[in-house]
């Protein structure tokens, strides 16, 4: 038998699980679970390095936890971090064979500082920002992936990470961590419904997010409530806006729909209520079996986590045997 190559990813427990959460990335997790062997972990460390509320944290860990098996994810794919802690001992290694400048250099550290400083006068940058690439490579080293799937926004930690890696093999002399690869698959791209320019995320607010698991009438009212444009743009241009729209329309997979509006919109006939009543139709049936699935789990709540904290106890022991070899070769006593 060939063993499957390894796929690891991660999502950080930071908000409610959005459309642009499910295209973007959990369908093609869902669909990488068949031919690999997959691990899928929900990173509540890494949201430890922004201003966060513990109660709120450890909620939002059983959230995400629970809507990612709501969406497709099998259990025993899905691990939490904090229950795997060999995570933040990798992290202390291997930030030792990472430079300050290298990490002075991350872009995603460099927006999220900015952010801080522009949105709090007594803004607090911890020193956990900074070192969180490092963090992000000892989850994914740990289980020796050969791809990650990951946003573009990822490269430059990907890259790090293959950095970190290549060191530590030259350090104990031995092709001991293999150099994983980013999986950068083609995915639908979805936007803001309120800032249509900025992508579809849950930290700037209700209105700019469609959670997937919304009822049919908070969906409907928000798509209803999408920005547009007053008509001004014609075919063959297309403002922000719409287009997000047509594209989340095409990611549910209404294609009849989506061929019948668009050759509306090529006519100058398409009228952008239509277009959005019947948006708000096609997401509500694409999301109803997920509404199902998480009722079902949500009514058995405590069996669903304890499941999640075996897989996560399972997935853990492949840790300790990375973290094992690692002391070892690397001088630990
Ligand atoms: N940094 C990733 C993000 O912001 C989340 C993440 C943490 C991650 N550890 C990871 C992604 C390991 C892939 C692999 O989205």
């Amino acid at each position: 038998m060939v063993e499957k190559k390894k796929i690891l990813s991660c999502i950080q427990p930071t908000g409610n699980v959005h459309l642009g959460n499910y295209f973007g990335a959990i369908e093609n997790w869902v669909n990488l679970q068949e031919g690999y062997d997959t691990y899928y972990g929900i990173v509540n460390y890494h949201a430890q390095t922004m201003p966060y509320n513990p109660a709120k944290l450890r909620e939002l860990t059983w959230d995400v936890a629970l809507r990612l098996h709501a969406c497709g994810i099998k259990i025993e794919n899905i691990f939490i971090q904090s229950l795997v802690p060999e995570h933040t001992e990798l992290a202390w290694i291997l930030s030792c064979m990472c430079s300050y400048g290298e990490l002075s250099r991350m872009t995603q550290f460099k927006d999220k500082s900015a952010h801080l400083k522009e949105s709090d006068k007594d803004y607090f940058v911890s020193a956990g920002l900074f070192t969180y690439p490092v963090l992000q490579a000892a989850d994914i080293l740990i289980y020796k992936p050969h791809f990650v799937p990951v946003g573009k926004d990822q490269e430059q930690h990907l890259e790090l990470t293959r950095n970190i890696a290549t060191r530590f093999n030259s350090l104990v002399g031995q092709d001991f961590f293999p150099i994983p690869e980013a999986l950068f698959t083609k995915v639908p791209k979805v936007m803001s419904t309120a800032d249509p320019m900025r992508k579809m995320s849950s930290s700037m607010g209700e209105k700019h997010n469609i959670d997937m698991f919304a009822d049919p009438a908070k969906i409907t009212k928000q798509i209803k409530s999408a920005v547009t444009d007053s008509g001004n743009v014609t075919y063959p241009d297309m403002s922000p806006g719409v287009e997000n729209l047509f594209s989340i329309m095409k990611a549910t997979g209404a294609n009849e729909l989506y061929d019948k509006m668009i050759n509306q919109y090529k006519a100058g006939t398409l009228r952008y209520g239509d277009l959005k009543s019947d948006l708000a139709e096609a997401i509500v049936e694409f999301t109803k079996p997920f509404r199902r699935k998480l009722d079902q789990i949500l009514s058995d709540k405590k069996h669903f986590k304890n499941e999640i904290k075996k897989a996560s106890y399972q997935t853990r022991q492949v840790a300790q045997e990375t973290l094992k070899n690692v002391r070892n070769i690397s001088g630990l006593i």
